[in-house]
């Protein structure tokens, strides 16, 4: 089932992120991870390897997902949208609903327990279009039958420093957060 959502995304043309697309970016993990790490869309790493996260922000991810106790075996990683915006602008709003259907897919045949949104466009597509990532990091909220966790973008960290003690702060209430949804 993830494979033929794979395949489709691989082949899709929906929206015009498919233009410059090197390769689409589907998402990778074990096929029911009970946390799924939902990003904005694919950097430049991605678009070339056709893999979530193996950028600089994905090398951070890995570290602030040892804070939490789990590594990339634990969980399943994707995007809002699964081809890359030109020179990483935030996917348009056209872009993310072009794209849901996939999103909604992945979530329906993994079925998690925790959904982990990073940075403020996954926050407002998929938890609450009028939340501020700055209040609301951190604090997770139980809604259609799934616990949301939001995050701050390990590339928030990269640009600026002052966040870094924010995201590993996080990732210690992430853990405890686990610990008590997954028991
Ligand atoms: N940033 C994202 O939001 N997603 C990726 O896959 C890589 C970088
Ligand atoms: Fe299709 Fe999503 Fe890529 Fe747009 S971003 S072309 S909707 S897979």
């Amino acid at each position: 089932m993830l494979d033929e959502i794979a395949a489709e995304i691989r082949q899709c043309r929906k929206c015009a992120l498919c233009q410059a697309r090197t390769h689409a970016v589907p998402g990778d993990g074990p096929p029911h991870a009970r946390i799924m790490l939902i990003g904005e869309g694919p950097g430049q790493q991605e678009d070339l390897s056709g893999l979530p996260f193996v950028g600089p922000a994905g090398q951070l991810l890995d570290s602030l997902l040892e804070q939490a106790g789990l590594a990339r075996a634990d969980v399943f990683i994707t995007n809002i949208v699964k081809c890359r915006p030109p020179g990483n602008r935030d996917p348009l709003p056209e872009e993310v609903a072009a794209c849901r259907d996939y999103l909604n897919g992945q979530i329906a045949v993994i079925n998690p327990r925790v959904i982990c949104t990073l940075g403020r466009p996954a926050l407002q597509t998929l938890i609450d279009p009028a939340a501020s990532i700055s209040r609301v990091h951190g604090v997770p909220r139980e809604q259609d039958g799934l616990l949301f966790v939001p995050l701050y973008h390990p590339a928030a960290a990269l640009h600026r420093q002052d966040l870094s003690p924010t995201l590993v702060e996080d990732m210690r209430k992430l853990q405890l957060i686990l610990e008590k949804a997954l028991a």
